[in-house]
């Protein structure tokens, strides 16, 4: 950040801040305003171009960014090895499936993926500006246990991350996420939100000094068994923080987007809510904590079934709204398409189909327009796992 230069002398200056010395003699012999001055970093306007592009009307972002741990998991729940190959041929189904930019308008990689190709060596990078895509990519370094809280955890990836950046748009990336993760169960204490906030700012500041969009992911897990009252609540808390972070960072608030759990009840609840109430909740939190300026909420699943991450979606758009609000699935676009693969080639086209099927509905929920007529009983599994992590 640049400053005006200040005229007055450094003495009556604290902290910062001009003295506030009485009478006189500790006055300034003359009189300048001395404004901070942001200067406007030399990607801002395209960063406002990329979130815009992204946060488009019936367009969302398919995320596929799981590390390779992740990954492995999911290929092992259809009896696959965890192997380059078999991760490439997964990715390959989903991101050559054509008609796919009709619906999805980003997408989020892992390392792996940003830089591999198809099987025939096109790079993956190009099939997704064939669909007109925004390539994305994940750029945290997942979470380790935070010493002095209550068994909760905080996220890496600070160090060499500008270094990162600039290579990963080289490679054609723009935008990134970060995605940290608050538990109700463990408290959630305050150093642990302050942390997930700050490192949240930090990561952003450094991502659009480098080009990319940063996607502010504070994850608040779905485990535990209290009510929605209470998800509001330290929903509240968490997104206080967060913006209070951003704009100390100096964060151009037009190039992110974000990347919220809804708001709902505990997974163990003893009630369930409908997608009535949880867009109700969810959208008061909105309304609370986020400024209009910022042009997309792009909600993550969280272990809801495919069908309810796309009802609570469509339900959250039955208004108009300040901001894009709309989908970054990773299981709820993910599962079904998984399961009709089974990693057989001869299962790629029904498995695109099925991707296909899933991104559409989500487009239309992103319009208000969803039915939920016709989805199959796998769409309808819930997919929580207690304590996941990415
Ligand atoms: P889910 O939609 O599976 O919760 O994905 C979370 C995520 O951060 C993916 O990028």
């Amino acid at each position: 950040m640049a400053t005006v230069k200040l005229s007055a002398p450094a003495s009556q200056w604290v902290g910062g801040r001009k003295s506030l010395g009485r009478g006189p003699s500790v006055r300034p012999s003359f009189r300048r305003v001395s404004v901070p001055v942001v200067r406007a970093g030399s990607y801002t306007h395209e960063l406002v171009q990329t979130a815009k592009s992204i946060a488009s009307p019936g367009h969302g972002i398919l995320a596929i960014d799981e590390s390779n741990a992740t990954c492995g998991k999911r290929l092992a729940s259809i009896g696959l090895d965890n192997t380059e190959a078999n991760r490439q041929a997964y990715r390959q189904l989903l991101l050559t499936t054509r008609g796919l930019g009709e619906y999805i308008s980003g997408a989020i990689l892992f390392e792996e993926t940003l830089y591999q190709s198809t099987t025939d060596g096109k790079k993956f990078v190009d099939c997704l500006h064939e669909e007109k895509i925004v390539p994305g990519i994940k750029v945290d370094k997942g979470l380790v246990p935070l010493p002095g809280s209550n068994n909760e955890s905080w996220c890496q990836g600070l160090d060499g991350l500008a270094s990162r950046c600039a290579e990963y748009y080289k490679q054609g990336a723009r935008f990134a996420k970060w995605r940290t993760v608050v538990s109700i169960p463990s408290g959630p204490s305050a150093l642990a939100i302050k942390e997930a906030a700050w490192g949240l700012a930090r990561y952003a500041a450094i991502a659009q000094d480098n080009g990319l969009v940063p996607i502010v992911e504070p994850e608040i897990l779905l485990d535990g068994d209290h009510p929605i009252e209470r998800t509001l609540e330290v929903a509240e808390d968490v997104w206080a923080e967060v913006f209070y972070y951003l704009a100390q960072n100096n964060v151009v608030f037009e190039g992110i987007l974000l990347k919220p759990s809804m708001v709902t009840p505990g997974a163990e609840h003893k009630d369930k809510a409908s997608p009535e109430t949880i867009a109700k909740f969810t959208l008061k939190l909105l309304h609370r904590r986020v400024p209009p300026a910022v042009p997309g909420i792009m909600f993550l699943s969280g272990g809801q079934s495919e069908v309810e991450a796309t009802l609570n979606l469509n339900a959250m758009n039955q208004g108009p709204n300040p901001w894009h609000v709309s989908f970054s699935y990773a299981r709820a676009l993910q599962n079904t398409v998984l399961k009709t693969w089974q990693g057989l080639p001869e299962n790629v086209e029904a498995a695109q189909k099925a991707l296909l099927v899933r991104a559409k509905a989500n487009s239309l929920a992103q319009l208000g327009c969803y039915s939920g007529e016709d989805e199959n009983e796998e769409a309808k599994k819930g997919m929580f796992e207690k304590g996941y992590t990415y």
